[in-house]
């Protein structure tokens, strides 16, 4: 059997509080269909209500945006994985916002995503490059470095277990997006890089999404590209009018492999 589709909605830093709440509420009532998995990262402040309350009983599960990658102490305004077990299942680390307008270093995320692993709570590791290293042809040496560092902290076991997410930096929030012929090769050199430091199993367990710019307009070309177990969105997140439709989108491809599945048997 296929593995299910996740679909992932990064709010990033919108809604107020009472907004983020209200939208969970929304998103409660909705029926889940069984073939996806959906995720929403809501920012820090509304993370908890969502979490215990708005979705509590809701198969919608809840992300973090980010934390720290120290367990506690003086780290003036920071939040630690411990401090999200209970309430998220997972956390973004090293979305390209963070790379590159925060300064966040490929060893910084290592620890992040290490931390993560140590709280129970499943990292959603960003990747991608940005557009010189696009054009200049980069992609593969700066793909593998954000990869092979940033995963160095984990057995194998542990990778099998997290989800990579390939975000060209150029196609997030931009309204431009990669050519699925792009996806496919970077998402299968993706998995190469990672069989070839922890073994083939493990290459083809990892789940690896596509992000940078999806729309229900074009969620399909992704959905059905050879290798894509999801999407992450960031702003056709923000209203259930762009939102579900793509989560339906995610269900049809389910249904399609499950069929695939049922006639090559
Ligand atoms: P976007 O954001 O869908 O608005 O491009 C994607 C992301 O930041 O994960």
């Amino acid at each position: 059997m296929g593995k299910r589709k996740l679909i992932i909605g990064n709010w990033k830093m919108n809604f107020s509080v009472k907004q983020a709440v209200n939208f969970a509420n929304k998103l409660a009532k909705k029926t889940i269909p069984k073939g996806v998995g959906v995720i929403i990262a809501p920012h820090l402040l509304a993370l908890s209500e969502i979490a215990t309350n708005s979705l509590k009983d809701s198969k919608i599960k809840v992300a973090a945006q980010n934390a720290y990658d120290k367990d506690e102490g003086a780290f003036t305004g920071e939040v630690s994985m411990p401090m999200l077990r209970g309430l998220a299942k997972y956390v973004l680390v090293g979305h390209s916002e963070r790379r590159h307008i925060i300064g966040e270093t490929n060893s910084l995320i290592r620890d992040k995503v290490a931390s993560a692993v140590r709280s129970g709570i499943t990292p959603i590791l960003c990747v991608g490059e940005k557009l010189a290293e696009h054009e200049s042809r980069y992609v593969n040496q700066v793909i593998a470095e954000q990869l092979e560092v940033g995963l160095s902290n984990l057995t194998g076991e542990e990778i099998a277990q997290t989800i990579i997410a390939y975000e060209p930096v150029w196609a997030v929030g931009t309204g431009k997006y990669a050519t699925t012929e792009d996806v496919e090769r970077i998402i299968k050199k993706i998995r190469s890089e990672i069989s070839s430091l922890y073994g083939g199993e493990v290459g083809q367990s990892v789940r690896v999404l596509y992000g940078g710019s999806v729309l229900a307009e074009n969620a399909n070309q992704f959905l059905q590209t050879p290798g894509v177990d999801g999407l992450l969105v960031g702003g056709a997140s923000l209203t259930i009018e762009k939102f579900w439709p793509i989560v339906m989108a995610a269900e049809d491809k389910t249904k399609q492999a499950e069929k695939k599945d049922v006639r090559k048997k």
